[in-house]
């Protein structure tokens, strides 16, 4: 281990230099790259005397200094900086390197994807293509020439406007773009290749007219729609709701293969991974689109909260971040179902979100230290870092929030600020003290909150206790301060009383009066980012009455995770909620897409969560047990759901059709518990007839999971049509290595001599490997394979690609809370991984993390 070495935030130092502009000129040949940097550079800390740039395996040609060749005493070239000793107060600096994009598997800084070059530089990318003060509190204006094969790479981009083309006589071409916005070298961006495009147009609402673009591989052109779509959708969204107009004449995102994430908000020149740009209803299902849809937001959204207004440094991530990802949110519920996107983001921050706060490698939302920050491109810097600007959202009510919203753009805007001076403009806006508040920034663990309830003489109170967990070092937290929407109802579920109330106590008592003793409704729409204890429940009646529409879902799924729980101590089903599942079956008016997240059980993570000592044997046991049970009890009404909610020629994408999608495949899923030749054939005719992937998919699974000959036929069928399209053979991968059959390790071992499967490929080794690792059935298998497997591939992988090795890792992150059979197997595996002798930072951070807690 050479460099686990841990960052700070307690130390941060401004910068002592700042870079004023960098003009850039990159020569793309087929073996290296030649970068020419010359940068204007000024002093800001008078103590200061050597300019110090980050600088990763630095391969330099020349310096130059105010245009004077500089002789190799005046500079150093450190482990992963570059030293000019003794500067003036202001002065330019020319540096001539070389890199190799086409050696570059790690996917920072400027590699190939295919035949495509591209770059990827937040965080700290940059450093891998030239020596630079690269953080984010320096900011420069940059312009930048490419220079290229004109056959080869007939499409140049980077951020910015183009200002010229040119053609060199042998074979080559240039173009050189200028961008006016200062900004961080994580912002930067440039694309050469053979590229495919589609255009369109927006004109802002002060008139301003903005060129679209979106670049693919040829041939893709026509999947590009509904990301345009999207695109223009969020640029009026943002005017909207934000005030926010776009201020680039062009708007460029390039989709490439191999990406480490989900996309990047290059100014003006978005990156991403094509899984969420491409889509037709051929190859792409429902939540793909819905992805798409909302990845395009984000990057868009980026503009204003990230691009126009930075981060200070890495521990403020979740300034951009996590209001970042409040903003898409709100604007995929504003373009599609309100109750059923907000049921979706709070299952996915629990499925994920949860269960890192749980784990030893928890961390506030603002971090205080680091190993690798590409660690932190985390669950909670995102998912937790939205339920904290939702917060502050409910707390001030809209008007207010955009208010404070304004203020924050007006007083910051061009600056890399902090998450304290966002938290200045909401309470200064918002006319509140936010000091309590501030702890969901510096805290870490999800916080429980005990309910109680007590009725006498038409007075019924509420007493709240929060239960604030340690932070991982082990120290004492405080109680947060958080609202809680909240309602009483009646026998017929009406309000008689609905209320946000401000909870800022460990220990706090709510009064109200009542008539007769109301039902509670608690944490209405997830107002808190909190698990509700309740001692004692109405789950039948509230997923029946409640007029929140989450807390009916949560309500079903609570009772859901309470039978399953009495199951596995032995106990019958509770007929109880066996006939609230059947009450819902019956409800004919409820949004489709609603009534299939009704009908959902609680997931095995769900169950594991609040499992002391997790087995996932008896989890399985007993929910597969329950689902049996449902599908014998609810047969005909399940099959009749099904016929009359498939339409298999059907492939619009409107919301009663993806309803009708939802709801009939829920009902298959849940028949296919029957493992009965009938379920079995209509799922076989389904895969057969339909058009739409998402039916396909539901199909293939439910044939892998319940039928091997089918599933061979069908996923035979599948592989000679779609072997071709990578983004599809994901889905491929996907369902062979989520399967619940035996032999599924094997199969999946196999599968990585495929040709279409490839190991430098981020998406391929998520859909195969990282799937896999979260097959609970399979991963935690009580023989070790399983761990051993993927412990393999961690050490394989960490090779190739540190960030993508430390993303499977966080498979382990349930370690602590294994049974002593499990837990004896992976720790053999974690700890073999340790004693790996390169192991990168990234992991090493991760598994040391884990094997400690
Ligand atoms: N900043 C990107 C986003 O959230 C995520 C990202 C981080 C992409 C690091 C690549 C590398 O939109
Ligand atoms: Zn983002």
């Amino acid at each position: 281990m050479s460099k686990a070495e841990t960052i700070y935030l307690k130390d941060y130092k401004a910068p002592q230099f700042t870079i004023k502009t960098c003009d850039l000129v990159f020569e793309l040949y087929e073996e290296h790259t030649q970068v020419t940097n010359l940068m204007n550079i000024e002093r800001v800390d008078e103590s200061a005397k050597d300019l110090v740039l980050d600088s990763i395996e630095l391969e330099l040609l020349e310096i130059y200094l105010d245009d004077e060749k500089l002789s190799e005493d005046r500079y150093v070239i450190e482990e992963e900086h570059l030293r000019v000793l003794n500067v003036a107060d202001a002065f330019k600096l020319i540096i001539i390197n070389k890199i190799y994009p086409q050696l570059n598997s790690e996917l920072e800084g400027l590699y190939k994807s295919g035949k495509i070059f591209c770059t990827q530089n937040e965080p700290e990318g940059f450093r891998r293509i030239t020596p630079y003060i690269d953080r984010p509190d320096v900011m420069a204006i940059f312009k930048t020439t490419l220079v290229a094969n004109r056959e080869r790479y007939p499409v140049l981009l980077s951020n910015g406007n183009k200002e010229s083309n040119f053609k060199l006589d042998d074979g080559r071409h240039g173009a050189t773009w200028f961008d006016p916005h200062p900004k961080p070298s994580y912002l930067f961006a440039l694309v050469a290749g053979d590229l495919g495009v589609v255009q369109d147009k927006f004109v802002t609402k002060s008139g301003k007219y903005v060129r679209l673009y979106i670049y693919t591989d040829r041939g893709n052109e026509s999947k590009c729609k509904h990301a345009m779509k999207s695109l223009k959708d969020a640029m009026k969204w943002d005017e909207e709701v934000y005030g926010r107009e776009y201020d680039l004449d062009l708007y460029n995102i390039v989709a490439v293969d191999s990406f480490n994430m989900g996309a990047m908000e290059n100014k003006g020149l978005n990156i991403f991974n094509s899984a969420y740009v491409l889509a037709d209803e051929d190859t792409a299902t429902d939540a793909n689109f819905m992805g798409i849809q909302s990845v395009i937001a984000h990057e868009y959204f980026h503009n204003w909260t990230g691009n126009r207004i930075t981060c200070r440094d890495w521990f403020q991530l979740t300034l951009k971040e996590g209001l970042t990802v409040f903003r898409d949110q709100c604007f995929s519920a504003d373009l599609n179902s309100k109750e059923v996107q907000r049921i979706e983001d709070v299952d996915a921050l629990r499925e994920r979100q949860f269960v890192e706060d749980a784990s030893p490698t928890a961390h506030p939302i603002q971090p205080d230290s680091y190993m690798a920050i590409n660690n932190f491109y985390t669950a909670t810097v995102y998912e937790k870092g939205a339920e904290v600007i939702r917060m502050l959202h409910t707390l001030l009510g809209e008007q207010k929030y955009r208010k404070a919203m304004d203020l924050y753009f007006d007083a910051f805007d061009g600056q890399a600020v902090r998450t304290d001076d966002f938290l200045w403009a909401m309470g200064k806006a918002g006319g509140i003290d936010l000091e309590q508040f501030k702890r969901w920034y510096h805290q870490s663990g999800t916080p429980k909150l005990q309910v109680d309830e007590r009725f006498e003489d038409k007075k019924y109170t509420l007493v709240l206790t929060q239960k604030v967990p340690k932070s991982v070092e082990g120290s004492e937290q405080k109680p947060y301060f958080f609202p809680l929407k909240m309602a009483l109802l009646d026998d017929n579920g009406q309000e008689i009383e609905a209320r946000t109330l401000i909870v800022t106590q460990e220990r706090e008592e709510f009064v109200f009066r009542a008539e007769k003793k109301p039902t509670l409704s608690i944490n209405r729409d997830f107002s808190a980012p909190i698990i509700v204890e309740q001692s004692h429940n109405d789950y039948a009646f509230l997923m029946k009455h409640d007029t929140n529409s989450y807390v009916r879902y949560e309500s079903a799924q609570s009772f859901g995770l309470q039978c399953i729980e009495n199951m596995m101590k032995g106990k019958e089903i509770d007929e109880e909620f066996v006939s609230a599942f059947g009450h819902i079956l019956e409800e004919d008016k409820l949004d489709l897409s609603f009534k299939s997240l009704l009908m959902e059980l609680p997931s095995v993570s769900a169950i594991m969560q609040r499992q002391e000592i997790v087995d996932f044997d008896s989890i399985y046991a007993a929910k597969e047990k329950l689902q049996k049970h449902l599908a014998l009890t609810f047969k005909d009404k399940l099959f009749s759901i099904y016929s009359k909610n498939h339409t298999p020629d059907s492939k619009e994408l409107d919301s009663l059709s993806i309803g009708k999608r939802a709801i009939k495949n829920r009902a298959l899923k849940l028949l296919s518990a029957l493992e009965s030749d009938e379920a079995v054939a209509v799922a076989n005719e389904q895969y057969n007839s339909s058009v739409t992937m998402t039916d396909r998919i539901a199909a293939l699974d439910v044939l892998e999971n319940t039928s091997p000959e089918f599933s061979t036929v069908a996923l035979g069928h599948f592989y000679k049509k779609y072997n071709k399209d990578t983004l599809v053979m994901n889905k491929y991968f996907s369902i062979l290595a989520a399967s619940h059959r035996e032999g599924t390790l094997d199969r999946v071992m196999a599968l990585q001599n495929d040709p279409a499967y490839n190991e430098l490929v981020p998406n391929l080794v998520r859909s195969l490997i990282g799937v896999f690792a979260r097959n609970y059935k399979h991963f935690h298998a009580k023989d070790g394979y399983g761990y051993k497997f993927v412990a393999d591939r961690i050490i394989d992988i960490d090779k190739i690609n540190p960030q993508m090795a430390s993303g499977l890792a966080g498979a382990f992150k349930i370690y602590k809370k294994m049974n002593r059979t499990n837990k004896k197997l992976m720790k053999t595996e974690l700890e073999r991984i340790l004693l790996e002798p390169s192991l990168s930072k990234n992991v090493y951070e991760i598994v040391s993390k884990i094997v400690k807690g």
